[in-house]
């Protein structure tokens, strides 16, 4: 498939099985599981290393590195927009699953930080893969935009409103960093990362259930003071670090229980962690309590820093690409943001 732009996408999933051969023939309305049949990633070339940060504000690899585990990130160009690196992650994926632009029903746009305030960037992905039918939007759920966005693409299919969505988490923190606070600017990155879903038989592969929650007394914890719409405030990232840090642990855990108990699942059961990338320590923790050896938790925080929104989906779309995530794993999502908000996904590769 060709972008608008005439440009080809890149597919990073080298190496990734095959669909199941059962999606896109579902059965009777709401008898269907929404499938991933296609990943795709894509980061800005820019990488900058924390010594490389380390020069223009007062912090230290070694800091950055123990309290976190990032050690480098991308940062978008000028051209690299939200609707820019989305178009491009969910082309990779369409092409991972085999698919054209005539079967995409819907296109779901993850993003804290979109082209504009309309229309949507998900309407700009629309336009730019030439998909010229269904519908768009975009979601704001902060880091964990992925986790709801795949939750709602799960209803449509399962509903017959949609067989074929795009889910999309596309992010450039970069611009909404205060470069000068080293408390929050150390800790974020770039990019994009897409999912294809497509309807497929009930008892297969798919989505087997997912857990959104909410809770507006922490919206001060972690939150943009600024819009669009303020234009005494162009807006900067603030975050309360530790008590997000508290947080995180104790509704993560309590997310990942709910998912596996909704489907008599334990523990055991699961093959792969795919969190969200926020800190390397929130990771290893859930990684522990879910009695993972650290090699079945994937991890891009490291090289990618926290892309919000994205970092879920561009994990997945690595160890896809990679080999590692294989059709039949039961894949375990989790992620927490400002808002609060919260989730999980279980997910049959
Ligand atoms: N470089 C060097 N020193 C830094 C620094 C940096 N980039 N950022 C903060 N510090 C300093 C602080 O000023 C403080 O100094 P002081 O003791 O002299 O006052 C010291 O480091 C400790 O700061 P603190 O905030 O207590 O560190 P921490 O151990 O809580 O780590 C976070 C900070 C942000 C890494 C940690 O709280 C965290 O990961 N929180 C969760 C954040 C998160 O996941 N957010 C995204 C959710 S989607």
């Amino acid at each position: 498939m060709l972008l608008r732009d005439g440009s080809a996408p890149s597919d990073q999933t080298r190496g990734s099985d095959a669909a199941p051969a059962d999606a896109g023939k579902a059965g009777a309305r709401g008898a269907v599981r929404a499938v991933l049949a296609g990943v795709g990633a894509y980061l800005p070339a820019r990488v900058v290393t924390n010594a490389a940060l380390a020069e223009t504000v007062d912090t230290t690899d070694a800091w950055i590195v123990e309290r976190t585990g990032i050690r480098q990130r991308h940062l978008a160009g000028p051209e690299e927009t939200a609707s820019f690196m989305a178009t491009r992650a969910a082309a990779a994926a369409l092409a991972h699953a085999g698919a054209g632009a005539a079967e995409v029903d819907a296109i779901i746009v993850a993003t804290s930080t979109p082209d504009e305030a309309f229309p949507a960037t998900a309407v700009r992905v629309q336009a730019a893969l030439g998909v010229t039918r269904g519908f768009a939007f975009d979601i704001a759920a902060a880091c964990s935009g992925f986790v709801y966005a795949l939750a709602t693409a799960d209803a449509f299919i399962r509903t017959g409103a949609a067989r074929g969505v795009l889910v999309i988490g596309s992010e450039v923190y970069s611009r909404i960093l205060n470069w000068q606070d080293r408390t929050t600017c150390v800790l974020f990155g770039d990019g994009a990362g897409a999912v294809f879903l497509r309807a497929g038989d009930a008892h297969g592969a798919g989505i087997l259930s997912t857990h959104l929650h909410a809770d507006g007394r922490h919206g001060d914890i972690l939150h943009v003071d600024g819009a669009v719409g303020r234009r005494d405030r162009p807006g900067h990232l603030m975050m309360k670090g530790q008590e997000v840090f508290r947080q995180a642990v104790t509704k993560l855990a309590a997310a990942v229980d709910e998912a596996l108990a909704a489907n008599g699942l334990t523990h055991a059961d699961v093959d792969w962690l795919v969190p969200h990338q926020a800190n390397r320590r929130i990771i290893d923790a859930m990684g522990k309590r879910l009695g993972l050896p650290a090699e079945r938790v994937v991890l891009t925080v490291d090289r990618h820093a926290n892309t919000s929104a994205a970092s879920i989906p561009l994990a997945l779309a690595e160890a896809v690409g990679d080999g590692r995530i294989k059709r039949g794993d039961l894949v375990l999502m989790e992620a927490l943001g400002g808002g609060l908000t919260w989730g999980s996904a279980l997910v049959r590769y």
